[in-house]
């Protein structure tokens, strides 16, 4: 792990005097596509009705936030805005009718929320909830439609997937936030934010990989890493792992992958490749890179009658899948796997202490530590292909 010279960052705020009171603390911000973030201090205020303001311990960085941050998806069109989903903390304070947490709470947020009176919540068959569910254009509070966060000068920052974690206060809906285990290690627990549940829980959940099974993995960074690890653990007996980085292929060989594909270095689809190794094709392959060609491929790799295809990947509009309808009629399934098909304030604080036990080696995924201050060379190592993930210290 590279340990990148480490500083104290200290805020003004106090957690013991700041409840009900607007904070000013550090955060960075992102004020137009690309442009560097900014770590500044802004004001947050205290949290409104079934709201809960979290100060935040550790935050890592996710490909959706370099995307959002670059301008390739919908989430660019709303500046100032404070990105950032991944993270750990502690609950400074709670607002109005917030019963399930209390101050001093150890916390993950959660950008796919569970209000738990909807008719998804309460249906076994979805993870996602009518009110909390991702939208990367929304970007202000559910409540009232306003915003958390100020400019000093008083003029609005956005929220972004429903936690807006690059900051040292946050204010996130209480069905955003999941309450976890006081002795989980908070450092490696804001992988659980998204990139490790949403890889694994695509293996277990939403693809269910079984003793045996053959999976093709397209994508090794954090999330397809994740991917990998979920169906180790479930015994498949051949995982393949595809990527154009061949550091990623190299490391991936130490977390599970049984044989690894450079599709650069290959005279030949990389179907046909899989095809030919896994006696017809994979019985499961995942799409963790985001590209529609990789999807094509992943979708083709797999065994006719029963593969099935999870898409993991975020795709920017406006783009349709790269399928002929009649293609299905091959058996080939596809299915879109979001945050793991976990319901995170149900099943994410069991899923946690399965991971403080063992269950996932989480450490392996972070591959750099960074202070707060320096979170544009953390969006760096992630764009250079260096980084599994980096965590930031605030
Ligand atoms: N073929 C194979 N692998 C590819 C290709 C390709 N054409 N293009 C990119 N990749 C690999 C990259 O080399 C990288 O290792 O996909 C991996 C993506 O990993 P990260 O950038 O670390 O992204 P991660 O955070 O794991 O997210 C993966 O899920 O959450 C979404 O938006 C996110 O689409 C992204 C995906
Ligand atoms: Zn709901
Ligand atoms: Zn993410």
């Amino acid at each position: 792990m590279a340990i990148i010279k480490m500083k104290n960052n200290t805020s003004n705020a106090k957690d013991v005097t700041t409840a009900g009171k607007v904070i000013t603390c550090k955060a960075a911000v992102a004020w137009g596509p690309g442009q560097p973030l900014v770590v500044e201090e802004i004001l947050v205020d205290p949290p409104q009705k079934m709201e809960v303001r979290i100060k935040i311990h550790f935050t890592s960085v996710c490909h959706t936030d370099l995307g959002a941050w670059q301008g390739k998806n919908e989430a660019q069109r709303v500046y100032p805005r404070i990105l950032g989903h991944e993270a750990s903390g502690v609950v400074e304070s709670v607002g109005e009718g917030v019963e399930d947490m209390k101050v001093g709470d150890h916390v993950v947020p959660i950008f796919n929320g569970e209000c738990g009176d909807c008719v998804f919540c309460k249906s076994k068959s979805s993870n996602l909830c009518k009110k909390f569910r991702v939208d990367p254009l929304k970007s202000v509070m559910t409540n009232d439609g306003k915003t958390r966060f100020w400019t000093k000068q008083g003029e609005p920052i956005y929220h972004f997937l429903n936690t807006s974690t690059f900051s040292e206060y946050t204010v996130v809906d209480s069905a955003c936030v999941v309450k976890i285990d006081p002795n989980a290690p908070l450092k490696t627990m804001t992988l659980l934010s998204c990139g490790v549940t949403t890889g694994l829980g695509a293996a277990w959940n939403t693809a269910n990989v079984h003793a045996g099974s053959t999976v093709a993995v397209f994508g090794l960074g954090a999330v397809g890493l994740a991917a990998v690890e979920g169906a180790r653990s479930r015994g498949a007996s051949r995982i393949i792992g595809i990527d154009i980085n061949s550091e990623k292929l190299a490391r991936a060989e130490t977390m599970g992958v049984t044989d690894i594909i450079n599709p650069l270095e290959l005279k030949k689809p990389v179907h046909e490749e899989i095809r030919e190794i896994s006696d017809g094709g994979v019985d499961f392959s995942f799409e963790c890179a985001g590209n529609l060609d990789v999807l094509r491929e992943a979708f083709l790799s797999t065994h006719e009658g029963w593969g099935l295809t999870v898409l993991l990947g975020i795709h920017t509009t406006p783009k349709t899948l790269p399928l002929h309808p009649m293609e299905l009629f091959t058996g080939r399934r596809i299915i879109g796997s979001v945050f793991g098909d976990f319901k995170g304030k149900t099943q994410l604080p069991l899923f946690a202490k399965q991971c403080m036990h063992g269950a996932v080696k989480l450490d392996e995924f972070i591959t750099h530590e960074l202070p707060f201050s320096e979170i544009n060379q953390a969006f760096q190592l992630l764009m250079d292909g260096k980084s599994l993930r980096c965590v930031l210290h605030l």
